[in-house]
């Protein structure tokens, strides 16, 4: 069975960049799951919340992120999955990580998070404070969930990408 290393964490927290930048290094296949959520539905995200609602969001978001484990479980190669930051919050995929070793939570500042993730991309990332409330219902959630969490203040991708392979060595021997 192939490796999956899956990266977990609020919107902004550099998911997307850092998973690319990993999947590099280590000569894996990367995916990231919001662009197959929207190529799922045929439509952005933010029309897919327009249209379907957050549910429907949520309900293509699951059936995309547990097909995708289930055929990176399967690959020749390792896979460095990236979750969209809401994936955690439903059940069947929560349970699905719960049996992941290598689930990594990007530890984001929150304030560099929402200055990232805002701007009209992202339904749920408009308000403020609606974004910092969000994140504190979430926070119980990425943290018993995630084996590895890397604080990635003021680190570049790069740095976060080095660090994760090298917390995941110490530990484990692997990578
Ligand atoms: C969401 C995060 C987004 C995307 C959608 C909902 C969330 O992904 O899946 O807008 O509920 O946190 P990113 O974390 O990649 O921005």
């Amino acid at each position: 069975m192939a490796e999956r290393l899956i990266l977990t964490g609020f919107m902004g927290s550099g998911k997307t960049a850092v998973g690319k930048r990993l999947a590099g290094k280590l000569g894996w296949d990367f995916f990231d799951a919001d662009p197959l959520v929207e190529q799922h539905l045929g439509m952005p995200i933010h029309e897919i919340f327009e249209i379907h609602g957050e549910s429907g969001f949520r309900k293509a978001e699951e059936a995309v992120v547990l097909g995708l484990l289930e055929e990176a479980s399967r690959a020749q190669t390792g896979t460095v999955v990236s979750l969209g930051g809401g994936a955690v919050t439903i059940p069947a995929v929560y349970e699905r990580l719960t049996r992941e070793p290598l689930v990594v939570l990007l530890d984001e500042d929150i304030n560099m998070a929402f200055k990232r993730a805002r701007g009209g991309k992202r339904p749920l990332a408009d308000d403020r404070d609606k974004f910092q409330a969000l994140y504190s219902e979430r926070e119980s959630l990425y943290r018993s969930l995630s084996k590895y969490i890397v604080d990635t203040r003021g680190l570049k991708v790069e740095q976060v990408a080095d660090r994760i392979i090298r917390l995941i060595h110490e530990r484990t021997g692997i990578l």
